[in-house]
């Protein structure tokens, strides 16, 4: 059996690989989705997408288990989804890099306690507070090209015993451009295809496919031991690992193939993490 060498992303073998997506393109300046925020902010809406709903929020207030003395500092917050689903009393902080996001999130907020506040989340961020008993990163992470710089960041914010909450798109099973159903449509089995797993890749997203000229967002993947490469060297200690799938339904002839692979391939991948410092 081939064994591959785990190489941390920042080192000179993963920066050779990491632009396989990207030749000829320009390298982006910033993973801001401010230049797509009208199209995100009527996507989620109030309370969220699709899986916003049935999946993410509901299991991750499940995860993050806030009591009413709580305080949660949301990275990445977008235009505020999960401020939404709050108890009030809960001390709230979110924080995005797009300004219109964060313009957006103010005006849907019906909380004067709950803040929102334009920031870089792999820099200091322009808030005070550095004792918040939870952080958490809502499908944002793979979206930011340096999430060891956004790991080393929020431990700043957090106090001893404090707990990181990330969601995933399912690096195993989801990667952007490199994953894909099969169909064995005689034995009736739908299973993931993988190309590719092990190398970190900058994958960019075309928000409106067939539209020319279709804004972009970037996708940043890594695999699973690159996440726990990056917290265990911040001190973290990883709590829970949890794998979210869809609870979508199929009908028809091809239900039960659907519905397996539904419920075979998770969708998300969520890590629970306690800092261990301060
Ligand atoms: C997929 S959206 C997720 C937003 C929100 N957590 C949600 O679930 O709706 C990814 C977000 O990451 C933000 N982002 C990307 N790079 C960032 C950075 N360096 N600092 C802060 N936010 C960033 C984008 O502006 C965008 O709002």
């Amino acid at each position: 059996m081939r064994v591959k060498k785990f190489t941390p992303a920042g080192s000179a073998v993963a920066k050779r690989r990491r632009n396989v997506y990207s030749k000829g393109m320009k390298s982006p300046t910033n993973t801001s989705w401010q230049g797509v925020s009208g199209w995100y902010n009527k996507l989620v809406d109030n309370k969220g997408d699709y899986y916003h709903q049935h999946v993410v929020i509901p299991r991750v207030l499940k995860l993050l288990n806030l009591k009413a003395d709580s305080s949660l500092l949301d990275l990445a917050c977008g235009q505020g989804v999960l401020e939404r689903h709050l108890s009030p009393k809960i001390i709230y902080q979110g924080v995005d890099i797009a300004g219109s996001l964060i313009r957006a999130a103010q005006g849907r907020s019906k909380n004067s306690l709950h803040r929102f506040t334009v920031g870089d989340i792999t820099k200091t961020l322009p808030i005070n507070k550095k004792d918040f008993s939870h952080v958490c990163l809502i499908l944002s992470m793979q979206n930011i090209e340096r999430a060891d710089l956004v790991i080393a960041n929020a431990k700043n914010y957090l106090k001893r015993g404090g707990k990181l909450v990330i969601v995933l798109n399912h690096p195993c099973f989801r990667i952007p451009r490199q994953s894909s159903w099969i169909i064995d449509e005689r034995n009736k089995l739908q299973s993931r295809k993988i190309n590719l797993y092990m190398t970190p890749l900058k994958i960019p997203i075309t928000i409106h496919p067939g539209q020319q000229n279709s804004a972009l967002t970037w996708s940043f993947h890594q695999p699973i031991s690159y996440y726990s490469h990056i917290l265990s060297g911040n001190s973290f200690l990883i709590e829970k690992i949890e794998e979210w799938v869809s609870d979508k339904e199929s009908s028809g002839r091809f239900a039960k193939m659907e519905n397996r692979g539904r419920e075979e391939f998770p969708l998300f991948l969520t890590i629970k993490a306690v800092y261990l410092h301060n």
